[in-house]
Formats: C-alpha cells, structure tokens, sequence
C-alpha cells in the first residue's frame, strides 16, 4: 500500500508533466484506487480556455475509464509555474467528479510532500448534491 508521503511524490511528479502554456499555473494529483492501483493526472489546457482539463478530473477519468469504482485517497500538488509547491485546493467542479466516487470520509491530501495536511471530501464539500438527492 502506498504510503501518504509517497502519494504526494507521484503527484509532484505528475505535476512535472502539466501542459499550462496559457495560465502557467501547474497541478497533479494521484489517485490511488482500492485495487492498489494508482492513476496520475496533469492539468490539460487548450487554446479554446473552456476545453481545460484539472490535474484530478484527469486522474479519474483515467481510472474509471479503466474500470476502476472504489478509491483509497488523492494527492494534489499544485502551484505557479517556477515556484514550489506550496497549497492547492481543488476546484468546485473537481470536487462534484470526486463526490460521485468516493464517500464523504474519502481522504484528500494538500500541500507539498514536505508538508501536507489530509482533509475529508465532507470538509471540502459540505451539503454535496450526489445520487442520494435524484
Ligand atoms: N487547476 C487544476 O488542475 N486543478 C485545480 O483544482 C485548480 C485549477 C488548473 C486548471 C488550469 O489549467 C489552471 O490550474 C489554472 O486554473
């Protein structure tokens, strides 16, 4: 199992692999899957703006497009491009994709592999607007 250290250093890495050409701002995540698995995701731009991808939308569409249903934990990594990471939270439309997913206890990472602090999808998203309201 990964550790949680180790979740913010794949998501360091993914961040490496941003393509932010136009807002320069640079994100990854790392998602671990309960299969043990674990998808990386960059933030996708494009000229059109509106076409942009987040770093976390891309890790889950990954997975779940491989099959993948029930997730452990997600590190996010994020900041302007040329500084070191320091905090980035996740965008509100981030936080519905991973409230489709996970329950409210799902654990999400923030901050830099040196220092990060783990939050609750409830914290980040009180009064969530899931299936149970269909
Ligand atoms: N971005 C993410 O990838 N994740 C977030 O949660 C915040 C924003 C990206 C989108 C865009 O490419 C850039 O950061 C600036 O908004």
């Amino acid at each position: 199992m990964i550790d949680d250290k180790t979740l913010m250093e794949e998501a360091q890495k993914a961040r490496g692999r941003s393509y932010s050409p136009y807002s320069h701002f640079r994100v990854g995540a790392a998602l671990l899957a309960k299969s043990g698995k674990l998808y990386t995701g960059c933030n996708i731009e494009n000229a059109a703006y509106s076409a942009t991808v987040c770093a976390e939308r891309t890790a889950f569409f990954k997975a779940v497009s491989e099959g993948e249903r029930e997730f452990e934990a997600l590190a996010i990594v994020g900041g302007k491009e040329g500084e070191t990471s320091d905090f980035c939270a996740p965008c509100g439309v981030c936080r519905q994709v991973i409230a489709e997913f996970c329950p409210k206890h799902f654990k999400i990472l923030l901050g830099n592999p040196e220092k990060f602090e783990a939050y609750t999808l409830e914290a980040l998203l009180p009064f969530s607007f899931t299936e149970k309201d269909l």
